[in-house]
């Protein structure tokens, strides 16, 4: 079996109805009729705007995706989100383990591995984050670091479930600073994470790279072997620069 490929906008906290409103229709009308069908078009708007965008999607080939998850099914968890919840509003992605929620909402790999399960039960696809800081990278730990995530945040699943995760590899210094990892850099990387540690079952899993992918270097970065495709910040709030990256894939 073929892996998908997979381009993934990434609202973050961003947008209200009228700007969603106007963006999705722009990525609608424009869509590059000769996309390839092996490509996967995912946007992940925050919560609010979920049912709001998956009306505007029906009958289109852009999928729905959420930014977090809680790792419980139900009840007293306050502010959480639950998978049936976002089942109902038809989402079929989720990020999770995102570095800003690492970073900035004690995010830990336990917590990732648990969400990571609680997606896959629910027949969710979880884009799941790793990366290195500007630090480790520096240092060249970058290997060493996200073996380290990749060991964690996937422990225990079984082969099956592993070739139904997206991995999404994100420098955390190249995310939203306007500083790519050069595409050899990010190529050699993703090979290193396919090879080494996903192993059996490498070939099925999609990795897509992230970190200031634009209109401008996409084409470079998914010509890479072992980059599939795209999680995209800030270039997915602005039509034509997503679809110049979702149209590099062609
Ligand atoms: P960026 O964000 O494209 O704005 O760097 C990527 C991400 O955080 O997923």
């Amino acid at each position: 079996m073929k892996r998908n490929r997979v381009i993934a906008g990434n609202w973050k906290m961003n947008m209200t109805q009228e700007g969603a409103k106007a963006l999705m229709q722009d990525v609608i009308k424009w869509m590059p009729k000769n996309l390839p069908s092996d490509v996967d078009v995912v946007v992940c708007v925050p919560f609010t705007l979920l049912n709001f965008v998956n009306d505007m999607i029906k009958g289109t080939r852009i999928k729905l995706g959420a930014q977090n998850m809680s790792w419980a099914e139900k009840g007293a968890f306050t502010g959480e989100i639950s998978a049936s919840q976002l089942i109902e509003t038809g989402v079929s992605h989720v990020i999770i383990g995102h570095s800003e929620r690492r970073e900035m909402f004690n995010e830990t790999c336990e917590t990732v591995n648990k969400k990571i399960k609680y997606a896959l039960a629910n027949n969710l696809t979880p884009i799941f984050c790793i990366g290195e800081s500007l630090e480790q990278f520096e240092k060249g730990e970058t290997n060493a670091t996200v073996a380290r995530q990749v060991k964690d945040g996937l422990n225990g699943l079984t082969e099956d479930e592993l070739t139904k995760v997206v991995v999404a590899y994100e420098p955390i210094w190249a995310i939203g600073t306007g500083k790519t990892a050069s595409p050899q850099d990010a190529q050699n990387t993703i090979a290193f994470i396919r090879a080494e540690l996903l192993k059996n079952v490498a070939e099925q899993m999609p990795i897509l790279y992230g970190g200031s992918m634009n209109a401008e270097n996409a084409k470079d970065l998914l010509s890479q072997n072992d980059i599939d495709g795209g999680l995209i910040g800030g270039a997915s709030l602005k039509a034509h620069d997503f679809l110049c990256i979702a149209g590099s894939t062609i």
